[in-house]
Order: structure tokens, then C-alpha cells, then sequence
């Protein structure tokens, strides 16, 4: 048999499965990030899975991991080097300029859920496809923005009724600034190269800021003694610093500054920020996010301010399943039509069929099937009544209808029996 590949995951019916990988967990996340992006103003934007390679290799940094190990690059039959989106900033910002949506509204809010792609090492929160939620506000330089975007994944965090979800910010500073830092910590690791990773060396001398980001043991305590950017910010940024903790405290969101958050995306400025929950295991970051106010005019566009953030939906569900946290069961069958014999196949198609269209949610027992068969199956629906089809009732002149809830039976006329008057029985039933 063929199997999925690694990485990858199939998502099921819950009724075939307990863990983040059932359906309506899914929709149940999708309906939540919908309401919440419809009250913060944001639309949704949908672009393809994959582009031009070069988009991510511009847009997110040629020596950053996920350009350098992690893209699944192919070249198409007219030898383009095409690549399957790790993250979705990028094609929103090509979109955004490719439609000219900058030209017609001065602040564009955009979201985006779907699938992303990258070659990682496959462990739990950690999948070569995954998929995120993403929101970018697009043309707004003020901290506002940043605020806005923050708040919005709050709100959503806490509806679906998340607790232990820790915000840590930073601020990464900018084109002016950052020189300066890289300085610095250039100045402060030269002599200590020999007792860091492997990782730390290389990133010494590519993307020095990155060496904060180590994860290795034995490099820690030096890490944790690195300067500092705060010192280094210049008053455009330390400013926005001040003005975003300032704001995040007004509005009652709780946060950690951490000194060494500086995310794996090359175009981030000033803000960056991370949410974390620590019951999910090593791959602890549910969403991150950040301003870039330089990529839209790298991509080709105008120099417009931007920040934006995306969930991993699956790192969501990880974290929903370690606070126990449930969905809402999945509507059942109002009605399951009983058919007694063959002879009623079609009677039951036509009310089927009927009350489908008026939205009624309906099962069908399978004609030829045991009653006692069709019965057990509509309790197992969980259909909240069994109407009999046919049957002694039925050559009396009467519709025998079973309340599998309450364990009740009411008999109505058949006289003429259509999908109005069991809906209407339904209805004064209610
Ligand atoms: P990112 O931090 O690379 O940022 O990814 C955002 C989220 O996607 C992560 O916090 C994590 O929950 C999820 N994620 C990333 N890689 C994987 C993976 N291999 N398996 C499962 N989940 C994963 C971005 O992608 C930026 N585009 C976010 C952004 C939007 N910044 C500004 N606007």
C-alpha cells in the first residue's frame, strides 16, 4: 500500500480518531479565527502553494534555516525553480502588490489559513506540512498596528478557551540600529568561539543575531551573558519599544520581554513576539509574529510599514489537548427515516429528499436493511427521532415516530404525509 509521507498528516472524521488530527477540531479552530478576524476588520486572502523560489530566498533571508535546509524547491517542466510555501508573508505581500491592493486602501488587513511546507526533522508540533493561520496589516507604521495584531491572536487564544499561553516580546531593532548591535555581540563573542556550537560558529560569521536563537546546552551560559540589544536600539525603536509595553499594559495583556527572542525570518524590524505554551513539548512556539517594515519595498513595492503573525493550527490543537479543553460535539441527525420494506424506497427517498432541502438534517436507513438493524444505527447517529416508514402504523393511516432521546412515541396522520408536516411537528414539538 501506498503511505502518506512523512511529515504529513491525514485529517479524519472524529469519529475515527482522538487525537488534534480529527476534522471538526479543525473546523471548530477555523470557525473561531473567522469570527474573530470579521470583528478586527481583516479579510481573507487566499494565494497558490507555490511560487517563484526566488520570492522566499528575497523575501526571507538567503542564509536563514528555512531558505538554506528547509524549502521543497523542484524545477517545473520549463526548468523554473518553483517552491512550496513555508510561510505565508511572503506570497502576501507579491499578492498584495501583483493586485495593486496598496493603491486603492491605505491600510490593507489581510488573513490567511491554509497548508505551509518545510523540511524539518518530523517530531510532535513538528511536520513537514502543516498548516497556520495568519494575519498581516499591511501600510500602518504606528504601534497601533502592532497592537492590533497581538490582540487579535489573544482574542482568539482565549476563545478557544486557552490559559497557559505565555506573550514574550522583543524588539529586533532596524536597518540603523542593528548594525550597531551585530557590532557588539561581534565585539563580545570573538573570544569565546572555541566553547560554542558548531551552529553559534557559523552563524558568528552569517547572521550573528541568530547565534541568540541556540538551543544547545553547553552554549547557554555564554549566551545568556551576551549584551543586551536595548543598549544598542536607536530612538525610533527603543521608542516603539516603550510605546508597544505601554499599550499592551493599557489593555490588560500580559507579556515577558525576553532579550533574546530574534525569530528565524530575516525581515523582521523592531517589534517580534512569540506565544508560548509550555505543556506541548519542545516545539513550545504556538505563533509568532513581528513587524517588517522593509519587506514590501524589497519585493518590488513603495516603502510601506508592516506586521503580521501566524499560528501553527496543529501547535493550537496540541496545546487545546494538553488543557483539556473540548469541542463542541458535532451536530447529530434531527430525524432518521426507518424504512420497512423495499416497497416504501421511494416514499422515503421523496421525504428525504424534501426535508434535506428545507436544511432539516435527516439519515436514511438503507432499504432491505433489518428494522431493528436501521434502528440501531440511528441511535448510533445519534438522531434525536426515528420516523418509521411503512410498518402497522402506517396501514392504519399513521406516521410512527420514535423520540430515541426521551424514549417516547407519538403517532401523526399520514394522510398525505410531506416534509411540512414533520418539520411542523417538529417545530411545535420544540
Ligand atoms: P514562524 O515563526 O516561522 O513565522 O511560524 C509561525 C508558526 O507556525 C510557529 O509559531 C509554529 O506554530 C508554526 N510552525 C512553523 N513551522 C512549523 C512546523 N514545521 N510544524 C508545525 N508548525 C510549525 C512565520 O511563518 C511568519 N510568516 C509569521 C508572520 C506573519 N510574521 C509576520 N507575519
Amino acid at each position: 500500500m501506498i503511505k502518506k509521507i512523512k511529515g504529513t498528516n491525514d485529517i479524519i472524521p472524529a469519529q475515527f480518531t482522538d487525537d488534534i488530527f480529527a476534522v471538526e477540531k479543525w473546523q471548530f479552530i477555523e470557525n473561531v479565527i473567522r469570527e474573530c478576524t470579521l470583528v478586527y476588520g481583516y479579510s481573507e486572502i487566499r494565494t497558490p502553494v507555490f511560487e517563484n523560489t526566488e520570492l522566499f530566498i528575497h523575501g526571507l533571508g538567503d542564509i536563514t534555516d528555512i531558505v538554506t535546509k528547509e524549502m521543497f524547491t523542484f524545477e517545473d517542466r520549463g526548468e523554473r525553480s518553483l517552491t512550496l510555501r513555508p510561510e505565508g508573508t511572503a506570497s502576501v505581500v507579491r499578492s498584495l502588490l501583483e493586485n495593486s491592493l496598496h493603491r486603492k486602501q491605505q491600510i490593507n488587513r489581510l488573513f490567511y489559513i491554509g497548508p505551509m511546507f518545510r523540511a524539518e526533522r518530523p517530531q510532535k508540533g513538528r511536520y513537514r506540512q502543516f498548516h497556520q493561520c495568519g494575519v498581516e496589516n499591511i501600510g500602518d507604521s504606528s504601534t497601533q498596528a502592532d497592537i492590533e495584531v497581538i490582540a487579535l491572536f489573544w482574542t482568539i487564544l482565549h476563545k478557544l478557551g486557552l490559559n497557559n499561553i505565555e506573550l514574550v516580546i522583543n524588539s529586533v531593532g532596524c536597518p540603523v540600529c542593528r548594525p550597531v548591535y551585530n557590532r557588539v555581540l561581534k565585539e563580545f563573542f570573538a573570544d569565546k568561539l572555541e566553547h560554542l556550537c558548531s551552529d553559534c560558529n557559523e552563524r558568528y560569521e552569517k547572521n550573528i543575531l541568530r547565534m541568540l536563537d541556540c538551543k544547545n546546552e553547553k552554549c547557554q551560559h555564554i549566551l545568556n551573558d551576551a549584551p543586551d540589544i536595548q543598549g544598542s536600539l536607536c530612538d525610533d525603536c527603543s521608542g516603539a519599544y516603550h510605546r508597544i509595553k505601554q499599550q499592551l499594559t493599557a489593555i490588560d495583556i500580559p507579556f515577558a520581554t525576553s532579550s533574546r527572542l530574534v525569530r528565524g525570518l530575516d525581515y523582521y524590524t523592531q517589534t517580534a513576539f512569540e506565544f508560548i505554551h509550555n505543556g506541548i513539548g519542545a516545539q513550545a512556539t504556538v505563533a509568532g509574529g513581528g513587524r517588517y517594515d522593509g519587506l514590501v519595498e524589497s519585493t518590488g513595492g513603495p516603502s510601506l510599514p508592516a506586521v503580521g503573525a501566524a499560528f501553527g493550527i496543529e501547535r493550537l490543537l496540541l496545546a487545546m489537548e494538553a488543557e483539556e479543553i473540548n469541542i463542541p460535539e458535532p451536530a447529530a441527525p434531527v430525524f432518521y427515516l426507518v424504512i420497512f420494506d423495499s416497497d416504501f424506497e421511494e416514499e422515503a427517498l421523496r421525504l428525504c429528499y424534501q426535508m434535506r432541502s428545507k436544511e432539516s438534517y435527516v439519515e436514511l436507513g438503507a432499504a432491505g436493511r433489518a428494522v431493528g438493524k436501521q434502528l440501531k444505527s440511528a441511535s448510533k447517529s445519534g438522531a434525536h427521532y426515528a420516523v418509521f416508514i411503512g410498518g402497522e402504523e402506517w396501514q392504519d393511516g399513521y406516521v410512527l415516530i420514535k423520540d430515541l432521546v426521551e424514549t417516547k412515541q407519538y403517532k401523526i396522520s399520514r394522510e398525505g404525509v410531506t416534509s411540512e408536516i414533520l418539520l411542523n411537528w417538529f417545530e411545535n414539538k420544540k
